[in-house]
């Protein structure tokens, strides 16, 4: 009885805890999942069709530093420091196409309610488009979004042999898996315009 009681009581105060600003979107709202996971990772592993042996004609993923904008001001637009000496970014030279794949466990939540990575509630987001230059007009943005959580990148942007850039992806589709069921296809259009 005590116990059933207790965990009722657990039950409301988690309740609780996600209503609040700090916690993820309710499940059914994938396009705000997306965008909040998006908001709340600082890394992601981006696909890219190899052109480098032995891997090539495969994906090959590789960990990249992303930002969406600084912290409590996310765009959705995912937003890379990279160099041309970076194997991945030489793949995409040859084909723009790649897959960015996020999980929610960076941001905690996922352990706290004690859910393995790969439990269907601790949502997993894909982001598929092409990666382009980031445009004259949007640089200082992207640095701003960029710089101020990865102050280090100040410092990479100091090496002149590696030529870093401003890199976007222009996304074309979102994969959405954060319940039971299976995953679901988000617009971009409703992932930009994602209440968050
Ligand atoms: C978010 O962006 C707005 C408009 O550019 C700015 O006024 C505000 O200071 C920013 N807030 C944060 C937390 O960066
Ligand atoms: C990139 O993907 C698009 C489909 O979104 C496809 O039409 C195009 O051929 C691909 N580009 C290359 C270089 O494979």
């Amino acid at each position: 009885m005590y116990a059933v009681v207790l965990t009722f009581a657990a039950t409301v105060w988690s309740a609780g805890l996600e209503a609040g600003s700090a916690g993820p979107p309710p499940f059914s709202d994938y396009a705000a999942t997306a965008r909040y996971v998006v908001h709340n990772n600082d890394w992601g592993s981006l696909a890219s069709i190899s052109t480098h042996p032995p891997f090539n004609g495969k994906p090959f993923t590789n960990v990249f530093s992303v930002s969406d904008g600084p912290v409590g001001n996310g765009t959705g637009v995912l937003y890379f420091f990279v160099s041309p000496l970076d194997v991945t970014v030489q793949d995409l030279a040859v084909n723009p196409n790649a897959s960015l794949s996020m999980s929610e466990v960076e941001s905690g939540y996922c352990t706290s309610e004690k859910w393995d990575a790969e439990d269907p509630r601790c949502a997993k987001i894909v982001l598929s488009g092409k990666i382009v230059t980031v445009p004259q007009h949007e640089t200082d943005f992207a640095k701003t979004a960029l710089f101020s959580r990865h102050p280090i990148m100040a410092e990479w942007a100091k090496i002149q042999t590696h030529k870093f850039y401003f890199a976007k992806m222009e996304i074309e589709n979102v994969f959405v898996l954060d319940f039971f069921g299976g995953g679901n296809i988000v617009s971009p259009e409703d992932y930009y315009n994602a209440n968050v």
